[in-house]
Formats: C-alpha cells, structure tokens, sequence
C-alpha cells in the first residue's frame, strides 16, 4: 500500500514536470497556407532595406545575432537556441510564411503584431533576405 502512495506521488510529480515543459518548441514551426501565399506589398529598395536593418539590429539581432546566425547576446538565456536566420531553412520560406511568423512570434520569441507597423515588418523581411549564407 505504501509503495502504491509513492508511486502515485512520484507518477503525479512527472506528469507535471511534463506539463511545465514546452513541447511545442520542439515542433517544426509552420505557418497555415493561406499566409505563405501572402505577397511582399513592399518592394526590396534602398530605403526599405536601410528601415528594415534599422528593424532588425534594434529588435532581432540581440537573438537573432547581427548576421542572422543566431548568436545574438541574449541567445544564452533563452533557452532554446533562436533561429539561424541566414540558413537555407529559413530563406527558402515565403515572404508570407516569415511575415505570419514574425507578427505572430512563438515563446520566447515575441509577436510583433502592435510591436511593429506591418510595413516594418516586410522591411525587416526585405532585409533578412540580404543575410542568406553571410
Ligand atoms: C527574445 C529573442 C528573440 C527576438 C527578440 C526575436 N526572435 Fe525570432 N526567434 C526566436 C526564437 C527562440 C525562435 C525559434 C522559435 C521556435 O522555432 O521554437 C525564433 C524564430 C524566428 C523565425 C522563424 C524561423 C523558422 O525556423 O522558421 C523568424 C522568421 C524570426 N524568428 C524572425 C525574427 C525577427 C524578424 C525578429 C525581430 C523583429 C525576431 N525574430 C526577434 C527568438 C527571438
């Protein structure tokens, strides 16, 4: 009967040990159809690119590290290792599929939704596209 009572205790104390965990982070992290197929409204020109760097080294590169590699200096707190934004996986997604991403966010990352005006948000898209592979 004792070892019963123990077990029940230590089985209850793992299964919230289990709820506490984040699962989802462990998912891969795909954006619903309908926004991949969303298209950039904002042409890649040189004053978008200068917005959206501006976007990305005061709001990303602390995680994301300033050339995408996710190294940024708050990466080591987190956890979880933040996006490799220069790598193949990353830049072979829509401008959509990284729109719905960034303005929606996923623990620990941010959503950007009142963060930032969608126009910076496809700025800061425009410029992610110049950190493929640096
Ligand atoms: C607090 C740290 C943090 C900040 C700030 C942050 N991110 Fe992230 N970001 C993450 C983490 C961690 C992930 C990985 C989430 C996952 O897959 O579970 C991620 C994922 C992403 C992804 C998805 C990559 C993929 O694998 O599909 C994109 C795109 C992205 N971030 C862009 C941005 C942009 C743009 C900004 C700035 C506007 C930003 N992030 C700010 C931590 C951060």
């Amino acid at each position: 009967m004792k070892q019963l009572a123990i077990l029940t205790v230590l089985l209850g104390s793992a299964l919230i040990a289990l709820s506490i965990g984040e699962p989802e982070s462990k998912e891969k992290w795909v954006a619903p159809a309908a926004e991949a197929g969303k298209k950039n409204p904002v042409a890649a020109n040189e004053s978008s690119l200068a917005a959206g760097q501006k976007v990305y080294l005061q709001r990303c590169a602390g995680c994301h590290g300033k050339t995408g590699k996710g190294d940024g200096p708050d990466a080591a707190d987190l956890g979880i290792h933040p996006a490799k934004l220069s790598d193949a996986a990353v830049q072979q997604q829509t401008d959509g599929e990284l729109f719905w991403k960034i303005t929606v966010g996923k623990k620990p990352m941010p959503n950007y939704r009142t963060r930032l005006s969608p126009t910076d948000r496809w700025n800061a898209i425009n410029y992610l596209r110049t950190l493929a592979r640096k």
